[in-house]
């Protein structure tokens, strides 16, 4: 008599995918480049402990309305692996460039390009941030907090377009439903709004927009950094809080400088010869605003940089 056979790992209705390598590496596991047949697509596996996340991941992938260009495309989700140790995979469209984070270390940027990236930031965030009632169209997309962003969660298209990835830390606010046990401390260290380095959050739907405001001006600030159309040097990448902290900061370090001692990275003189970076400037300070209502929005940088780069359609 034959042994019977184990139950399949994999479900039938898994798709062939090829990995290629590894394209970047993070807590949450690793993204490989991979081709499901015709087409190269991303494969972000992640370990069992982060199942939680990618529940929430997918869950905001399939919101309606997220079929935006500037929101990393969402292929499929997928269990897989053998009897002991499951893996969870999320399929996403690839982009060869990368995050934002790999294209500022190795590239500077032009004013062109940076107001094409700040744009396009702006356009997903308002995007994701904004709640579409269901008169207006036919879905109800409700309004989502990022709470992870970063420029490691920006991917770059070949065209230098940017779209938002990661939402594996997302917040859905529904209407009338409370935010549940959800508890503010989460995301990364350096792009933490001093109001969550105080724990003096409010559960409020505008209170966690203007977090990923903040941590939007943080990114914004390292696009700034790396831009070559002024007359001044552009120095090395560096992340922010990196020269004041480094690259491992512990939270009590991060604390000190941007709650205590409230600093914030450096805007240099040459940035604001320049006009359209001096407008980039200004919109960076009133993003990381001590006073979280002090925040523009998504919506406001967005109108602001179109004013800038009329060449881009909105
Ligand atoms: N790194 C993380 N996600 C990626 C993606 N979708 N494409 C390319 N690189 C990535």
């Amino acid at each position: 008599l034959r042994p019977q056979s184990p139950p399949s790992p994999i479900p039938a209705k898994s798709r062939s995918i090829s990995l290629i390598e590894v394209k970047a590496r993070g807590k949450f596991g690793a993204v490989w480049k991979a081709t499901d047949i015709k087409e190269l697509v991303a494969v972000k596996i992640m370990a069992p402990q982060e199942k939680q996340s990618w529940m929430t991941e997918q869950e905001i992938y399939k919101l309606p309305l997220m079929n935006h260009e500037n929101i990393l495309r969402f292929i499929a989700a997928e269990r897989r692996g053998d009897v002991q140790v499951t893996e969870y995979w999320l399929i996403t469209e690839f982009h060869e460039l990368g995050s934002l984070h790999d294209f500022l270390k190795h590239n500077t940027v032009t004013w062109e390009q940076l107001s094409r990236i700040a744009f396009t930031i702006a356009r997903g965030l308002a995007h994701l941030h904004e709640e579409i009632p269901s008169e207006k169209i036919e879905c109800y997309k409700p309004a989502v907090a990022h709470r992870d962003f970063k420029s490691s969660n920006v991917l770059l298209k070949s065209d230098l377009s940017a779209c938002i990835a990661d939402f594996g830390l997302a917040l859905i606010f529904k209407p009338s439903r409370s935010c549940g046990d959800t508890h503010g401390q989460v995301g990364t260290r350096r792009y933490m709004a001093p109001e969550i380095l105080e724990g003096a959050i409010n559960f409020s739907r505008d209170s966690f927009l203007r977090i990923d405001m903040y941590a939007c001006g943080l990114v914004l600030w390292e696009l700034l950094s790396r831009c070559s159309s002024h007359q001044g040097t552009v120095t090395d990448f560096k992340l922010p809080f990196e020269k004041e902290v480094g690259q491992h900061p512990t939270l009590e370090d991060i604390q000190e400088v941007v709650v205590h001692k409230k600093m914030r990275p450096v805007i240099e003189k040459s940035w604001r010869e320049h006009s359209g970076l001096n407008v980039l400037c200004d919109t960076v300070e009133e993003l990381w605003d001590h006073d979280a209502e002090a925040r523009v929005s998504a919506c406001c940088v967005m109108e602001r940089m179109s004013i800038q780069c009329q060449s881009i359609p909105s």
